[in-house]
């Protein structure tokens, strides 16, 4: 036996107890006569203490002992002098009788302190060690947490969780694919799953009505903070269902999800339209914890000579309650951050509303008085706003104040994170126009189905179209997706055809799928889950790379095991891949 306890358990009740523990050194102290060691394993800290009158070989012995040294010790349960509010176990301490280093170890390369030292690539490269600091494994409990009562409502609602292949064929989710080269197949690869799309379809067909997993998913994309090359999904599918019996039973997982592990009751889901979402807030994804909602000002800004907004396709804005107190500098800040590329606007329109209503603004030469009157109405503003407006081409323009809404949002604190406003966005159009390549792409997958109603416009006006997908969005931030598929084989086969693929193509690549709708699919539909998002949101944050154990740095690297990484000409020649030496 090596512990009798963890490091988190003991208490005033246990004093006088012979006990015996394991873990590692997180700190000692020498003072004096008595030296004190705090020893750390993942359920807490306790104090060990040492007395050199007691015995001054033990003594010395654990004065020797390092940072992270692996240590067991054996001894008596005592009251602690000094007690320790701040920790579980503060009211004891253990006198040592028997101290044994299991290992040594070499002095870490940070501090495995809450706040630690380590830089971000220190830490990845040593990732075993920021495991051992308390914010990652808090937020590994919270992840399994999160997994353990998923699988339990998903399983008390008659999912079954089956796992699906990794080796695969692509499946077009709009980002590239991994690819294994196949050894036994010399020039042909796998692809490793963007996510099991087509083959909780096919589970479907199999009549598994109601499947789930969890489930790794790859994709070979540009990466951001809530974005990784491989990240976990909660995947689900469900036969015999409509749009809304999917949204109410997975709308009811995330309320299940927020109330056991959050101790959150959520409001039932507000639903709004692609259209509407895109209009209000020039986002799929608005945060809608705060209003600041688009008010459109065509009608009231052009035919006046100013040309910036005579010449837009769209003249749009939004009022910041409060912010008419922002100085010069703060307001030339905003417009540098309108500016910057990756936002991409030209200028920014501002208006101070006054104490009259009337509004003082920074083109007051081309609008008179009563013209700025009716923009502050137009936002219904209130003495102190502050108007900010954008003007340019339509999609554009949104997609900028989107950007500036979020800032201000940021700026004057009304994006509470200890708030939920979770929000189902529906009716997605089915496709998208791609400028460049001159063609659709599908907006979700190629397998969501069109509403009823628009079938007639896929022949006409594709672009038209909308499409039965629905998103799941909280906070802002794009938790999960899903939508009813086509289960119709003609109708699968003419969504192909609108995204361009020949028939050969078509078939070349989901044959196998069109072939199942011919043995009798049921009407199904279901969502994806961002786990890893979940449980970024779950605690506090964007960034999903502390809420998975081993993760990638931002250039898709794990440092730890340096990979990727090159492999042996012989490990190339066997797959085929060799480049013949010249
Ligand atoms: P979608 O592509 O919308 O849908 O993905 C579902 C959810 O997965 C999360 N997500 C990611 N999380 C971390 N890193 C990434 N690179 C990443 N990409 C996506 C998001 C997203 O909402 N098969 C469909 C689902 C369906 O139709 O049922 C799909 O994968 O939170």
């Amino acid at each position: 036996m090596y512990r009798s306890h963890t490091c988190g358990a003991l208490r005033a009740e246990n004093i006088g107890e012979e006990i015996m523990l394991a873990g590692w050194v997180q700190r000692s102290r020498n003072m004096g006569g008595m030296t004190f060691v705090d020893l750390r394993d993942r359920y807490g800290i306790t104090q060990l203490s040492f007395n050199v009158e007691k015995d001054e070989n033990l003594c010395e012995a654990a004065r020797k002992l390092g940072r992270e040294f692996v240590i067991q010790v054996t001894g008596k349960v005592i009251e602690r002098e000094s007690k320790n509010k701040n920790l579980t176990t503060g009211e004891i301490e253990i006198e040592v009788q028997k101290l044994e280093v299991l290992n040594a170890a070499q002095t870490p390369p940070f501090t495995i302190e809450d706040d630690t030292d380590g830089g971000e690539e220190l830490r990845m490269k040593y990732r075993y060690l920021d495991l051992r600091r308390n914010p990652l494994r808090k937020n590994l409990e919270l992840r399994h947490k999160l997994g353990f009562e998923t699988r339990k409502y998903l399983s008390d609602s008659g999912f079954l969780e089956i796992e699906t292949p990794y080796l695969i064929k692509s499946t077009p989710e709009g980002a590239r694919d991994f690819v294994v080269p196949s050894r036994m197949h010399p020039g042909e690869f796998y692809a490793l799953p963007q996510s099991p799309q087509t083959f909780k379809q096919i589970l479907m067909i199999g009549g598994y009505d109601r499947y789930f997993q969890i489930v790794r998913c790859f994709r070979d994309e540009d990466l951001r903070a809530d974005r990784q090359p491989e990240f976990t999904q909660i995947d689900c599918e469900m036969a015999f269902v409509e749009q809304e019996d999917v949204l109410q039973m997975f709308e009811g997982l995330v309320r299940h999800l927020f109330s056991e592990v959050k101790g959150v009751a959520l409001p039932e889901f507000d639903r709004m339209t692609y259209a509407e979402a895109m209009k209000l807030y020039g986002s799929d994804k608005p945060d809608v914890r705060f209003g600041m909602q688009f008010v459109e000002l065509n009608e009231l800004t052009k035919g006046k000579g100013f040309g910036v907004f005579d010449s837009a396709e769209l003249v749009v804005g939004i009022c910041a309650k409060g912010a008419a107190s922002y100085s010069r500098k703060q307001l030339d800040k905003l417009t540098e951050f309108v500016r910057k590329p990756q936002i991409g606007a030209t200028g920014l329109i501002y208006g101070r509303v006054d104490d009259e209503g009337g509004v003082k603004s920074s083109v007051d030469k081309f609008f008179d008085e009563s013209d700025r009157k009716k923009w502050a109405e137009a936002f219904d503003a209130e003495s102190g706003d502050l108007l900010l407006i954008l003007a340019g081409d339509a999609i554009k323009v949104r997609k900028q104040l989107n950007e500036l809404r979020l800032e201000m949002g940021n700026q004057l604190e009304l994006r509470d994170p200890s708030k939920f406003a979770p929000l189902w966005v529906v009716d997605f159009p089915l496709l998208e126009w791609d400028e460049d390549g001159k063609r659709f792409h599908a907006m979700h997958h190629p397998f969501t189905s069109p509403k009823a109603e628009h079938m007639s416009l896929l022949d006409t006006d594709p672009g038209k179209v909308n499409a039965n997908a629905y998103d799941m969005v909280v906070n802002g931030v794009e938790l999960g997706g899903g939508s009813i598929r086509i289960h119709d084989q003609a109708l699968q086969a003419k969504m192909f055809e609108v995204l361009g693929f020949t028939k050969e193509e078509a078939e070349k690549q989901f044959g196998f799928l069109m072939g199942a709708f011919k043995y009798g699919a049921p009407p199904h539909g279901g969502v994806a889950f961002g786990f890893d998002r979940l449980a970024a949101m779950f605690g506090g944050t964007d960034s999903i790379r502390d809420y998975i154990a081993f993760p990638k740095n931002n250039a898709g690297k794990d440092l730890m095991i340096d990979s990727p990484s090159t492999i042996a000409h012989e490990q190339l020649k066997e797959l085929g891949l060799a480049v013949k030496k010249e």
